[in-house]
């Protein structure tokens, strides 16, 4: 059987690259068992690299894509691997051609997916919504579909839009996710980070909010139609996004400054490590920064003291924009208590 790992996804921001000296930038003040909050957890890969390390985890997204995937990757729950294993050998041996048109080939095949491995994706997601699992199966073999499909998408890596060349059908191929028995626990949460920051205590406070003008549910809205599986039938232009306005982040508008300042008023931690990138003057106002470095610096500083540690990071971006002198910081920022 062939392993996912939970890199292998396409993410934007995601801090892959940067887990190293996101650890160094916190170890000094951590110790075994120590609880790390990672409240924009994305991927969940930074979680994964500090369970890793010994330290319990609370993560949280505000979609749900992503806490299927955090439930997956650490949840805590019962699964019967061999079971998981037998069905994705079956899942795998299905040919797509001798397949229905169904809800997911209807709405998103011939765009993101051929329409041979839209049907194929859609088949799959109807089974799982009908075999009786766990509800820790059911997040394994979700997490595991999530990550089939994102990796044959018709895309740049996200799917704000699909590609202008017609998909081309590539296969389906399930594999099973990798899952560890870590030393420390994870608590896994799917909210608004401002909703729960006042319900949490915890000794690291990791914050990797969105900076600008894309919402995240727009990048990845075609995976949280395929978990969520209730099947809007309204959808918004050419490339088909599904009503969403409640998954939309503060983070991406104006009142991002607010929001923010909020945030971080409300923590308790004995450590607030702030991830913060500087496109704020690309080209493209989509780009443009939401919180400036000023602001940033302004809020933290009224929480505690502030050091800023620079890290030199490739990143993606979708081709339109330019980011010169691409940096990313880490704002380290201990409370006064
Ligand atoms: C820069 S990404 C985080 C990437 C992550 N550190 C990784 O390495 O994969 C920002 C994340 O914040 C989430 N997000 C945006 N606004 C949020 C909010 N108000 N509450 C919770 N999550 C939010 C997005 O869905 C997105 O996954």
């Amino acid at each position: 059987m062939d392993y996912l790992e939970i890199s292998n996804r396409r993410y934007t921001g995601s801090k892959k690259a940067l887990l190293n000296d996101i650890y160094e930038s916190i170890a000094p003040y951590c110790k075994q068992g120590s609880i790390f909050a990672d409240l924009f957890a994305g991927t969940g890969i930074v979680s994964h690299f500090m369970l890793k390390k010994g330290m319990n985890v609370i993560t949280n997204d505000i979609l749900r894509s992503n806490y299927i995937a955090h439930q997956a990757w650490f949840g805590h729950g019962n699964f019967d691997i061999k079971k998981l294993e037998v069905l994705i050998s079956e899942f795998n041996l299905i040919h797509s051609d001798d397949l229905s048109d169904n809800y997911f080939s209807d709405i998103y095949g011939g765009k993101y997916f051929s329409i041979s491995d839209a049907k194929k994706i859609g088949y799959i997601r109807e089974r799982i919504a009908n075999i009786r699992l766990t509800e820790h199966e059911r997040y394994i073999l979700l997490a595991s579909l999530m990550y089939a499909a994102d990796k044959i998408a018709n895309t740049v890596g996200h799917f704000e839009h699909f590609l202008s060349t017609p998909p081309i059908k590539k296969g389906v191929f399930l594999k099973l996710p990798l899952t560890e028995d870590f030393a420390g626990k994870a608590v896994v949460y799917n909210m608004d980070t401002n909703k729960l920051a006042p319900n949490i205590t915890c000794d690291v406070a990791y914050i990797d909010p969105p900076y600008n003008a894309r919402q995240y549910i727009n990048f990845y809205h075609v995976l949280e139609n395929l978990v969520r599986w209730n099947k809007p039938t309204e959808f918004e232009g050419i490339s088909m996004k599904f009503k969403r306005n409640e998954l939309k982040s503060d983070y991406s508008r104006s009142k991002a400054p607010t929001v923010f300042k909020d945030l971080i008023d409300n923590l308790r931690a004995k450590l607030i490590v702030v991830s913060y990138n500087n496109t704020y003057s690309a080209r493209s106002s989509a780009s443009n920064n939401k919180i400036s470095e000023n602001q940033l610096m302004n809020i933290l500083s009224s929480k505690g003291s502030v050091k800023i540690k620079e890290i030199d990071h490739k990143f993606f971006n979708s081709g339109k924009t330019s980011f010169k002198n691409h940096k990313e910081f880490l704002y380290i920022c201990k409370p006064i208590t």
